[in-house]
């Protein structure tokens, strides 16, 4: 009865995942997605611990608390720092069915060999892999992007690497099959074990050659990874919940992983072999061009004239956490009866939909949060485009210049507006590490400070303009 309960439960567990990934597509339903996952998840768990075959209550009582002890402070991160939060999420989640796996694979093994089927074993070999290397994998991620001193950002890269790494999986693979085929032998004994070496080692190896710029691309491979590790841990428990929740979980990250290759015009081999971000250091600010700069009381008079403004939001705004100055400068600038629209490139900031979020939280409507290819039409028509705190996304080498490693990623046409106001707090260059076009051209003009003072000075001006109407 309390089987068939659990089962009837994990059917509308596995229901609600699904609504809720199909409430993510829309803002005006994320939320209640949310709400959606939560519940399914909850659901997920009492399912599983009402069943008789549960031994230890007081274990499961003391994960739940270490799991609230460690993910309390966790959802508390800036917004910025969730890529690398996520990343520890999928470290997490990979460890957890790397220990599931041993600890079934050594149970079976103490219940008799005959427990050990090959179907069983393959499906344990599979997410041990998958589980230790997305354990480490991810770790090293975070670290990269947490910057923790100890791991380098820029790709670390020697001869024969990929061969290397390539032959350590052969390797890993290959004594997986003997386990598989005699789980019990003493070969399998001291094999099981390697393998475990060879996959938190595989993690970490995987990793260092890529550079900063790319871990958030590698955190949904590794996202994808996690769910196929969950997949085979639903094969090992005969588990359809997981089975379910892990496929989803691996179609996502997949999906996102590809979403933002195409958006930066990059292959997936390219993201995991391509050592990207390795030479640019050198390349920016190698000559001595000026900047034009303009200040606070013409950029506004400027802008109080123009029909259109085009805000074009970067990374260094949510460093800033300038959206709410933002809103108040779209707040001063339509009631002017100035049309502005936000340009939201696909990569702009950290994170998928970075950007739409930030401008969410500050209450800016959707309407005018208008993607790259849209916008992109109405930019030669635009008569001030304001780029706050993004850089490589507003790049026009990506047009031109085949050396830069931004070579191809199509970008928002911000060179086309008549006049073009860049705010950001040194002539440092961006993600990519390279100089800007758009910095040196004719009409762009330097606005340099933090962007949530240098967007709160440019609302001060345009209100005090307007008390003097
Ligand atoms: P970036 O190219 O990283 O440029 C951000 C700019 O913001 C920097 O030039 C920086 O200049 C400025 N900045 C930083 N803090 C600031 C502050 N407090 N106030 C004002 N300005 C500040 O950003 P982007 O244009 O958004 O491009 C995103 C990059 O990330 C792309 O290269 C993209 O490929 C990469 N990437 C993104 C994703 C996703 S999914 N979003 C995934 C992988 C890679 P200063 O230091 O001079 O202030």
């Amino acid at each position: 009865m309390i089987t068939d309960l659990a089962q009837l439960a994990y059917v509308a567990a596995s229901s609600l995942f699904v609504i809720s990934l199909h409430w993510m597509n829309n803002p005006k339903t994320a939320r209640k997605s949310v709400r959606a996952g939560v519940a399914a998840m909850l659901l997920a768990v009492v399912a599983t611990w009402i069943q008789p075959g549960i031994i230890h209550h007081v274990w499961i009582v003391l994960a739940i608390l270490a799991g609230f002890i460690v993910g309390v402070p966790l959802s508390r991160v800036p917004l910025t720092a969730v890529p690398q939060r996520t990343a520890l999420s999928h470290a997490f989640g990979g460890l957890a069915a790397g220990l599931v796996g041993t600890a079934k694979f050594y149970l079976w093994l103490s219940e008799g060999a005959a427990q050990l089927t090959p179907f069983r074993t393959s499906a344990i070999i599979l997410e041990v892999i998958l589980g230790f290397l997305t354990f480490t994998g991810s770790l090293m991620a975070a670290g990269k992007l947490q910057e923790i001193k100890w791991i380098p950002q820029r790709p670390v890269t020697y001869p024969l690497q990929n061969v290397s790494n390539i032959g350590l999986m052969v390797v890993a693979v290959a004594l997986g099959i003997l386990v598989v085929v005699n789980p019990a032998g003493p070969g399998a004994a001291i094999a099981f074990p390697v393998i475990i070496g060879l996959a938190l080692a595989f993690g970490v190896l995987l990793i260092i050659p890529i550079g900063g710029a790319d871990m958030p691309t590698v955190i949904s491979i590794l996202n994808s990874y996690a769910g196929l590790s969950a997949v085979a841990m639903g094969f090992v428990l005969d588990n359809k919940l997981l089975i379910i929740a892990g496929a989803l979980d691996g179609s996502s990250g997949l999906i996102l992983s590809i979403i933002m290759c195409r958006a930066m015009n990059r292959s997936f081999v390219n993201v995991l072999f391509g050592a990207f971000g390795q030479v640019q250091a050198s390349k920016a600010g190698a000559d001595g061009r000026r900047y034009k700069q303009e200040t606070i009381e013409g950029a506004s008079q400027i802008m109080e004239q123009a029909s259109l403004v085009v805000i074009i939001p970067g990374y260094g705004m949510a460093v800033a956490q300038a959206q709410h100055r933002v809103r108040e400068l779209y707040d001063q600038l339509t009631k002017r009866g100035i049309t502005v629209k936000f340009a939201i490139h696909p990569v702009a900031g950290r994170m998928p939909g970075h950007m739409n979020v930030l401008l969410a939280e500050a209450d800016i409507p959707y309407s005018d949060q208008v993607p790259m290819d849209d916008i992109n039409s109405e930019m030669p028509h635009c008569d001030v485009a304001l780029v706050i705190g993004a850089n490589d996304v507003v790049n026009p080498a990506a047009r031109t210049d085949k050396s830069t490693p931004i070579y191809g990623m199509p970008i928002i046409d911000a060179d086309k507006a008549r006049t073009v106001f860049a705010i950001k707090r040194s002539k440092n260059p961006g993600f990519a590490g390279i100089d800007n076009e758009l910095y040196f051209s004719d009409r762009t003009f330097m606005l340099f400070g933090d962007a949530k003072a240098v967007v709160g000075d440019l609302v001060k001006q345009l209100s005090g303009n307007s008390g003097m109407h």
